[in-house]
């Protein structure tokens, strides 16, 4: 049976017409994905369905009745929850507030709200309290606790957009368990992700959106067709990595590294890390979730004090006590949570393409605004960020770009080391292999790269080693060709296995 039926949904912006007469319909109990690059219109088709938008084109309906979204409530009452790409929780409320954030005054108490919270998180293998602030959580917990949210309210279409894209293996195979749930009890849902691999297990039918058009659909997955059919022209090679840069000298030297750790904040204690990176070099950082690779990231870009061990750059010894003297000795972070950590979303691209780089276009203390945009504008056409124009609110842009915008920023300080974390997430198959070549290109002109990722085909094509973190501590190195996949999550279990 059919549960709902979108017909000839259009949409525009200002100078953007991101949906032009898309049809969609999901039937009861099947998993829809939708599949597309970055800026093709998913979200946006998603939002509308959510109610987020209140005008658009076209009409909807739900088991057969018209239906009219035109607020959230609305989307609500029709049995419609969305999880979104970037996470809407309230990061000074609890988890539990959260949950029911606007339904308090229903029947629940507090105490039978934190209870019910407490069950949902179980669900999920999450193991926090009801009473934990969001702000506490690391992003991939919020990112469970935006699906316990969802799933707290009676639903009939679950729209999930990237819900896997801050979660390590496990985690998404527990999510798959909660699809499936969720399916045999009749629930219709639609599934976005970059990650192709993922469609294959999960999805039951796959919608390819381009440009804001429903280009086909198809019931089986064709990696190859389905990429074809996204981006329109065959694409470049995945994981363009020749021969590794390990010839380099040293750049990176970090020995006995001890970090505290913070539980109220969930951050994991770093405990007598010693690694280095060459000039040349690609190293991975593989972990399960809560592992410390942010940490580690974080650590040699200044964010937190080390209470041992010692980091030299380049042979000189290197102590940052901030982000700011990081990049002055040409550190760069590309971080993980581009919401909250890299992006002014207000603001334009220009200025947040250029915030950590200003310095490089001042001409008599004043900020040259021509050399500033021109810089910026090379930027933005290298790494093929979908804008209408450098004044356009970042905000605005779909997430993938937002995320080319962050990248941007960061080679614009022309980093010697460059520290990434998560960089793919939320990037297109398109774009992924675009970034993949920067990478190298970027090894390939003597800078250093150091990569956390819970993607392993992508750690494993790119880098020339592996290393291994679990519970704060290194389990593991492998060398490029090297490991499997079973390997990696094993060394990233290790220590799990013998406290447990
Ligand atoms: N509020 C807005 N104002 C102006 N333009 C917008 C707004 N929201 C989205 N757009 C534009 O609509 C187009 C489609 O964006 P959308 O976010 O739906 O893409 P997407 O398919 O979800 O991409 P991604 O994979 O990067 O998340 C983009 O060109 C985007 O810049
Ligand atoms: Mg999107």
């Amino acid at each position: 049976m059919t549960v709902l039926e979108m017909r000839a949904i259009g949409k525009s912006f200002p100078g953007v017409r991101a949906l032009d007469g898309v049809n969609l319909t999901v039937g009861e109990g099947e998993v829809v994905a939708l599949l597309g690059e970055n800026g093709a219109g998913k979200s946006t088709l998603m939002n509308i369905l959510a109610g987020v938008f209140k005008d658009y084109e076209g009409e909807i309906e739900i088991a057969g009745e018209p239906a009219r979204v035109h607020s959230p409530k609305e989307a609500a009452r029709h049995g419609i929850a969305m999880i979104h790409q970037e996470l809407n929780l309230v990061p000074e409320l609890s988890i539990a507030d959260n949950i029911f954030l606007g339904r308090e005054r229903a029947i629940l108490d507090r105490k039978s709200m934190e209870a019910r919270t407490a069950e949902l998180l179980r669900g999920l293998g999450l193991d926090l309290s009801p009473r934990r602030l969001i702000k506490q959580c690391k992003i991939a917990e919020r990112q469970l606790i935006e699906v316990a949210k969802a799933l707290s309210q009676n639903v009939r279409v679950l729209v999930m957009d990237e819900p896997t894209s801050a979660l390590a293996d496990a985690e998404v195979q527990r999510l798959y368990g909660v699809i499936r749930d969720l399916t045999a009890r009749g629930v219709a849902v639609i599934y976005i992700s970059h990650r192709l691999e993922e469609l294959e297990e999960i999805a039951d039918r796959v919608v390819v959106l381009r440009d804001g058009r429903h280009i086909g659909e198809r019931s089986t997955v064709d990696r190859d067709e389905l990429i074809q059919m996204m981006v329109g022209r065959p694409l470049g090679e995945m994981f363009p990595r020749a021969n590794g840069g390990s010839e380099g000298d040293e750049l990176l030297r970090v020995e006995g590294l001890s970090v505290p750790g913070d539980p109220a904040v969930g951050r994991t204690a770093l405990r007598g890390i010693s690694l280095t990176v060459r000039a040349g070099e690609i190293v991975g950082v593989a972990g399960l979730m809560g592992a410390g690779r942010s940490e580690l990231l974080e650590s040699i870009f200044g964010v937190h004090r080390p209470s041992e061990g010692s980091i030299s750059l380049a042979g000189a010894p290197y102590r940052p006590k901030s982000p700011k003297q990081a990049i002055d000795r040409g550190v760069a972070l590309v971080a993980e949570d581009r919401k909250a950590q890299s992006l002014v979303l207000g603001n334009s691209v220009v200025f947040n393409a250029s915030l950590s780089s200003l310095g490089r276009y001042l001409r008599l203390w004043r900020v040259d605004r021509r050399r500033e945009s021109a810089a910026v504008e090379r930027q933005v056409r290298d790494l093929r960020v979908k804008t209408p124009g450098l004044r356009f609110t970042v905000g605005n842009l779909s997430g993938g770009n937002q995320q080319k915008v962050v990248l941007a920023k960061w080679l614009l300080t022309e980093p010697s080391l460059i520290l990434m974390d998560e960089p793919t997430r939320g990037i297109d198959v398109g774009a992924k292999a675009e970034i993949h070549a920067l990478m190298s290109e970027l090894a390939a002109s003597g800078k250093a790269v150091l990569v956390a990722s819970s993607e392993l085909p992508e750690l494993l094509a790119m880098c020339d080693r592996i290393l291994v973190l679990c519970e704060g501590r290194i389990t593991a190195e492998f060398p490029r060709g090297g490991a499997g996949q079973e390997a990696i999550l094993e060394a990233a279990m290790a220590r799990q296995q013998v406290t447990t």
